[in-house]
Formats: C-alpha cells, structure tokens, sequence
C-alpha cells in the first residue's frame, strides 16, 4: 500500500534571484491499494516524475508523510531509504538499462547481489521464465492477429 499525506516537494529556482522556488509537488495526497494499478498523466512539468522519484525512494519530499507497505519513508536516512528501494520498489523504464558488458544471466545476478546474495541457480530460473513467458506472450499475439 502506498500513501502520501500532504506531500510537498520544492526545488530551488536558480533562475530567480533572492531563493526563489519552484512548488514541484504542493500539499499532495495519495492512497494506492494492494493491487491497484495507477497511471499518472500530466503536461511537461506537472510533477510526475518528482512523484515518481519520491514514491520509489530515489528522493524526499520537503514536507508530508510517504508510507510504503505501512512504513514511513519521507524522513529516514539514505542507507534505510535504499534499503526500503531494494526490497520494496521496482522501476521499469523505457530503455532496458542492462549492462552491456555483462551476459543476461549477470545482469540478473547483479539485482540479486544488491538485493542481498547471489544464487545462479534461482538467478537461471528466473531469466528462463521470463523467457518462456516472452515467448508465449509473442505466439499469443501473432496469432491474435491472424484470427
Ligand atoms: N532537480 C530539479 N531542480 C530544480 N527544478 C526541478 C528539478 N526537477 C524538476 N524540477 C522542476 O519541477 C517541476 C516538475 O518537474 P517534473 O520533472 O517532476 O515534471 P514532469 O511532469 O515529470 O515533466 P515531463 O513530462 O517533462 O517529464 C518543473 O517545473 C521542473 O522544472
Ligand atoms: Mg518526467
């Protein structure tokens, strides 16, 4: 469950003399359940990834509460906030972001060892079973447009 209270961000303007800000995210409240699946829309500038950025962790908001799964995010420190980024946030972007010079398998090792240790085994079963879903997922399709 995700929940934000009043939640404000604000950068400063360097454009603007005299400290200047720029209200990214302004009293801001939010409730998202287990399950629910939320697409965030908005013009150029609206907030979205300073949202984004707050939710998964990768930042704080300059006041307001964020709980994840029943924990309070918005003040704890940066070894407690990328701990809470590993075990409980995911990103998908748009590009892939693996590591080149690394084979597929390592790449899925590396979550692993950020996460916590390694294990190839369970590291294989993983990448073969997204994978074989790729692959079904593919026929699927194909044949969705021949019928
Ligand atoms: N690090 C930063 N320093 C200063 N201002 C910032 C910073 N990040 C974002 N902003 C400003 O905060 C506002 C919200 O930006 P944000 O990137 O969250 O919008 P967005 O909805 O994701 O836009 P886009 O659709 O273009 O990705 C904008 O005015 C932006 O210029
Ligand atoms: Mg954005």
């Amino acid at each position: 469950m995700i929940k934000l209270q009043n939640v404000s961000r604000l950068y400063p303007a360097k454009a603007e003399a005299n400290g200047g800000v720029i209200r990214a995210l302004d009293n801001f409240t939010l409730a998202v359940d287990p399950g629910e699946w939320v697409a965030i829309m908005g013009p150029s500038g609206s907030g979205k990834s300073t949202l984004v950025n707050l939710i998964g962790c990768l930042d704080r908001p300059t006041s307001g509460e964020i709980w994840l799964d029943g924990e309070k995010v918005a003040n704890i420190s940066t070894a407690d906030l990328n701990r809470v980024r590993a075990e409980k946030v995911g990103f998908i972007f748009q590009q892939f972001h693996l590591i080149p010079y690394l084979t597929s398998l390592e790449n899925v090792m590396l979550a692993q060892y950020f996460h916590s240790m390694t294990d190839e085994r369970e590291a294989l079963e993983a990448l073969e079973h997204a994978l074989t879903t790729f692959r079904r997922s593919s026929r699927a399709a194909s044949s969705s447009e021949c019928a």
